[in-house]
């Protein structure tokens, strides 16, 4: 990916995420991007990039050929929600990972949307699992049947994801 096309989906997820979320989220985008295991899916809308979401590695420690990613972030700029752009990102994204032969994605976030696409709460653990206060959020969907019961104990997001304070529930509403 080439630097404008970094700077395009970092600018849109600082605008999907507002002033306050979203300057760390746009650093977070930038520096997952750089990683050489991301996986990125955009929608367009009339040539404007209108929503992107992000896939990166995360490794259970005891099982490392599990192939499991994070789903994070995930952004639509604010005049295009409500549009279905949320939904064929998720789907498209999904559809990816399964082609690449994923066996599950995670996603710490809002209990209401991730649920449409299939994830479920999960008991496996955050790489900070004494963070997580509200254990609704952190969700999982199997996409190798079979993959997600045999997994366990530690896990390890990419570096740049491994600050404490993104696995904080503590501050969600
Ligand atoms: C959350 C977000 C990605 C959804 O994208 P979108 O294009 O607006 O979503 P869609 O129009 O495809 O909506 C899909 C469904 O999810 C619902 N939905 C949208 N945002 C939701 C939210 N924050 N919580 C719960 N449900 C939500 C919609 O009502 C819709 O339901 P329906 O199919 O029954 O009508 C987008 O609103 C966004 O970028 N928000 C700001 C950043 C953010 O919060 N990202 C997620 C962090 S966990």
């Amino acid at each position: 990916m080439n630097r404008s096309e970094t700077e395009t989906i970092a600018e849109l997820h600082r605008q999907a995420f507002g002033p306050e979320e979203g300057p760390e989220i746009a650093r977070l985008a930038t520096a997952f991007l750089a990683q050489p295991d991301t996986v990125s899916v955009s929608v367009q809308r009339g040539g404007t990039l209108a929503g992107n979401v992000l896939f990166t590695p995360l490794v259970f420690q005891d099982h490392p050929d599990a192939a499991c990613y994070l789903l994070a972030p995930c952004g639509v700029l604010p005049g295009y929600q409500g549009q279905g752009i949320g939904k064929e990102l998720m789907e498209t994204g999904i559809a990816q990972l399964k082609s690449r032969g994923a066996d599950a994605v995670f996603v710490l976030g809002v209990p209401g949307f991730y649920p449409r696409y299939g994830f479920a709460p999960t008991d496996k653990q955050t790489p900070y699992p004494d963070l997580l206060t509200l254990p609704e959020s952190w969700m999982a969907l199997e996409l190798t049947p079979g993959a997600l019961p045999p997994l366990s104990g530690r896990t390890i997001a990419v570096a740049p994801f491994m600050r404490p304070e993104f696995w904080d529930t503590s501050a969600y509403g």
